[in-house]
């Protein structure tokens, strides 16, 4: 009798701690942590989410002159980029696409070809991009889907008239 005494004391008092320790190790397991950032405020998402408010597209041509016109140097005019020949009005992104901004040298043209080629450079912010290969061919739509979701689209890149044709 004395021995299973014993047991009984001392196995009931391992057996409290032990279960004590299963069940903190296991609610500690199942209890989702959340990231850092997360923590402490929500994650900023880094572009511009896309936008259900746009207007009806417009279809109103524009020579490379006169989108030229708009690019921003002029701060009573809107802001426009051309991808593929379509025209989004960006004007509510100056702070990225007005002068010396990030993207300024997209701004008042069609600079499809160095959007295909993830290019900032002068030489390649040009409309012709029949040269850009799949990969950047896909790039370049996925650009215009981009756009086409957060900008309105206010008109289409005409040909030059014969009297600016040489610009
Ligand atoms: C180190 C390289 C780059 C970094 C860190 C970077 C970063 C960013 C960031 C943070 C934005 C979001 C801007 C905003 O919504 O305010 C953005 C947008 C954009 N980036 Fe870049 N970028 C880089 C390179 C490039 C290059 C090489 C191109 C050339 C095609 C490019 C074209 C664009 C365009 C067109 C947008 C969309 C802006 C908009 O209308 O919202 N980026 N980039």
């Amino acid at each position: 009798m004395l021995e299973l005494k014993t047991i009984v004391t001392y196995g009931g008092a391992l057996l409290i701690p032990l279960v004590f320790l299963i069940y903190r190790a296991r609610s500690k397991a199942e209890t989702p942590v959340a990231p850092a950032e997360t923590q402490d405020k929500p994650l900023k998402p880094i572009m511009q989410p896309p936008t259900d408010v746009l207007d009806p597209p417009k279809d109103d041509p524009y020579t490379p002159e006169e989108l030229a016109q708009y690019d921003g140097a002029d701060p009573s005019k809107p802001i426009y980029v051309a991808i593929k020949g379509t025209i989004f009005d960006v004007t509510r992104k100056k702070d990225v696409y007005g002068p010396g901004q990030s993207y300024h040298i997209f701004a008042g043209k069609d600079g499809s070809k160095g959007l295909g080629m993830s290019s900032l450079k002068p030489e390649h912010a040009i409309s012709d991009y029949s040269t850009l290969p799949e990969n950047e061919m896909k790039v370049l739509n996925d650009w215009h889907s981009f756009f086409s979701k957060r900008y309105n689209i206010v008109g289409r890149v005409v040909p030059s008239t014969s009297a600016n044709a040489s610009l």
